[in-house]
């Protein structure tokens, strides 16, 4: 179980050359430029990881992007290799790829920005609204921003997507560092979320079930400049060496 980071304007034309047709296709429909990059770079961050961890060249670590709601392929990220789950995440200049071995895994990240209570509102339980509702002035933006991506990792986790929300709770504050707070809702019994801070001005959180070993500490930050060596999948430039341990 890991996770990892790596900024997309410096990251995406080094790992374009890792995506798959279907992917590659995709890009043509996303139109922004930077949101090109974020994609690709979220993309080739997968291939990238997902190859080191098997031991295999990146371009043949593929995965399943089968939507489930409608078929097209911009679903949930599925491991073609059994028992492996990942989930990718983008936001800002920053994108993430968490992998594990131990069950189903969600991971979301978002820069800060100004959030609006209300704005929150249709995303959130009744007991969440009021426990948030009752912070102070200077605590309430940064929670809004934690409480989101802590909620959206957990619909990443079951796939269920941002219509889920409602339907469960997440602590309003954080738990103390690198302890996993609890998901509250049905068939979420097991699923533990935990903070995590890959940069200043974004927030992130790792759901996943089962008693998590991760912490900040194992996450890790790639950059294209973080090694002049060749991984185990031949790809010079890109430190992914040492996942699996
Ligand atoms: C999944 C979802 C919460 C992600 O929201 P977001 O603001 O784009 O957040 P992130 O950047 O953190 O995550 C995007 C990644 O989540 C993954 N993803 C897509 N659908 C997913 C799902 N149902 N569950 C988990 N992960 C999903 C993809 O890898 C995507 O990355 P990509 O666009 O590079 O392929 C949101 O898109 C959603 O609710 N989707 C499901 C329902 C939906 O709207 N479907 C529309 C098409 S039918
Ligand atoms: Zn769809």
């Amino acid at each position: 179980m890991g996770v990892v980071w790596a900024e997309a304007s410096s990251f995406a034309a080094g790992v374009v050359g890792f995506l798959d047709p279907t992917e590659s296709a995709r890009i043509r429909h996303i139109h922004a430029p930077h949101d090109q990059a974020l994609f690709v770079a979220a993309a080739g961050l997968l291939h990238l990881v997902l190859g080191e961890l098997w031991g295999t060249d990146p371009r043949e670590a593929v995965v399943d992007r089968t939507c489930r709601a409608c078929g097209r392929l911009h679903g949930k990220p599925q491991p073609l290799v059994d028992g492996w789950h990942c989930s990718v995440t983008h936001s800002g200049d920053l994108v993430g790829v968490a992998w594990s071995r131990a069950g189903a895994i969600g991971l979301d990240v978002e820069r800060c920005r100004p959030v609006d209570l209300e704005e929150l509102r249709a995303a959130l339980t009744d007991g969440e609204f009021t426990a948030l509702a009752s912070l102070p002035s200077c605590s309430l933006e940064a929670a809004l921003i934690r409480i989101w991506v802590c909620k959206e990792s957990v619909v990443k986790l079951t796939g269920e997507g941002l219509a889920g929300m409602r339907g469960f709770s997440v602590p309003v504050t954080p738990a103390p560092p690198d302890t996993p707070g609890r998901a509250n809702g049905p068939g979420l019994d097991q699923v533990r979320i935990l903070d995590l801070t890959p940069r200043p001005h974004y927030a992130a959180a790792l759901a996943l079930r089962g008693s998590p070993t991760l912490a900040n500490s194992l996450t890790r930050f790639i950059s294209p400049e973080s090694s002049s060596s060749c991984g185990r999948s031949g790809t010079p430039g890109h430190d992914v060496r040492g996942l699996r341990t």
